[in-house]
């Protein structure tokens, strides 16, 4: 009995070593350990020993049993040690690592500047009116003062959609959708797409955007448009800014004038930017001729109103000193992402 006991031992400290598994130690701990173990069918049978034999055996027999017990207890805490080792393996995360790259998109060189434009104006208490660009002709030349075989038209190559509806190729008709939907005091800029019959080279294309303004209220004089523009210009180009107001011919306006900023190169002196000039033309302006006023519901005894036109592609060419328009529809990121 007392080899049977020592070979359990053996025999279990054999199975043990091998065990990597908490199920399969949990058998085997039942095969030695348990009511129906090995060691237990042993000591069962001690009731046959004699008297001198049984604590021999008794004691034996419980030594083996620690020492099962003791190795048992040993590789459940390895086993334990090494589940946990490997599941914080696999939840390593190196905090060093480089993250991945998330390429962010830029807003286009002509959102860019619209947005300072947009900014400058509300900030001068304009506010920012819409209006289609499939349009009446009524509205696009009519209500502007450019009837029917009215020169002006030569001047403007328009897409005609039908003989009564164009392509609008300027953001005034605005200015009167917006004079006969509200009363003065009204202070709007319409930023939008216009389109011309142009060829597309260096400096045009057909689809090019504008911003119009328009102020209308009761004693608005050429001297608050002259305030307002300068001050535009000012905010947009620099405080240091030379601007000067030189005659036009609007059929719109009345009087009508450009607005040229002295170049920022030469100073007026005349050089390749300003192509000898000395001044670069920014915008088109002038007081709302009355015959618009009336046209749109305002009476010109009681009201008067400036407005104005600024090319956006021209301003943002000037701003980044891009020779070319055409490289604002090409889409090419190269271009896109230098600004
Ligand atoms: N609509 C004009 C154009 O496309 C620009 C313009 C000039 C607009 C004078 C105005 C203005 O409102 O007062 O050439």
């Amino acid at each position: 009995m007392l080899n049977a006991l020592k070979t359990i031992q053996e025999q279990a400290a054999q199975s043990l070593a091998a065990v990597s598994d908490p199920k399969l130690l949990e058998e085997l701990r039942v095969r030695y350990l348990g009511k129906k173990g090995e060691l237990t069918a042993i000591l069962k049978q001690m009731g046959s020993l004699s008297a001198e034999e049984r604590p021999k055996v008794g004691q034996l027999a419980n030594e083996v049993r620690t020492a099962i017990e003791q190795l048992i207890d040993q590789k459940a805490a390895e086993i334990k040690l090494a589940v946990q080792q490997k599941k914080l393996e696999s939840e390593h995360l190196d905090v060093t690592m480089p993250g991945k790259a998330m390429p962010l998109g830029k807003a286009h060189p002509l959102t860019k500047v619209l947005d300072e434009v947009k900014e400058i104006f509300l900030g001068m208490g304009f506010s920012i009116a819409e209006g289609p660009e499939v349009e009446l002709d009524y509205y696009n030349f009519e209500a502007l003062n450019i009837p029917k075989n009215h020169p002006a038209r030569d001047t403007q190559d328009t897409f005609y959609i039908s003989d009564n509806v164009v392509l609008r190729t300027q953001t005034s008709p605005v200015q009167v959708r917006t004079m006969e939907k509200q009363k003065p005091p009204i202070r709007i800029i319409a930023p939008g797409r216009v389109y011309r019959s142009d060829a597309v080279d260096a400096t045009h294309s057909p689809l090019f955007h504008q911003i119009e303004g328009l102020v209308v209220d009761k004693d608005v004089t050429m001297a608050d448009l002259k305030g307002t523009l300068e001050m535009f210009v000012k905010r947009l180009y620099g405080e240091e800014s030379v601007v000067r107001f030189r005659p036009h011919h609007f059929p719109f306006t009345e009087p009508s004038a450009e607005l040229d900023v002295q170049c920022f190169s030469c100073h007026g002196e005349g050089c390749r930017l300003c192509k000898g000039e000395g001044w670069i033309e920014v915008l088109g302006c002038g007081m709302v001729h009355p015959n618009v006023l009336s046209i749109c519901g305002i009476d010109p005894e009681e009201y008067s109103g400036f407005a104005f036109g600024i090319g956006l592609e021209r301003i943002v060419m000037r701003r980044y000193n891009i020779d070319d328009l055409r490289l604002f529809y090409e889409n090419d990121v190269r271009f896109l992402d230098q600004f």
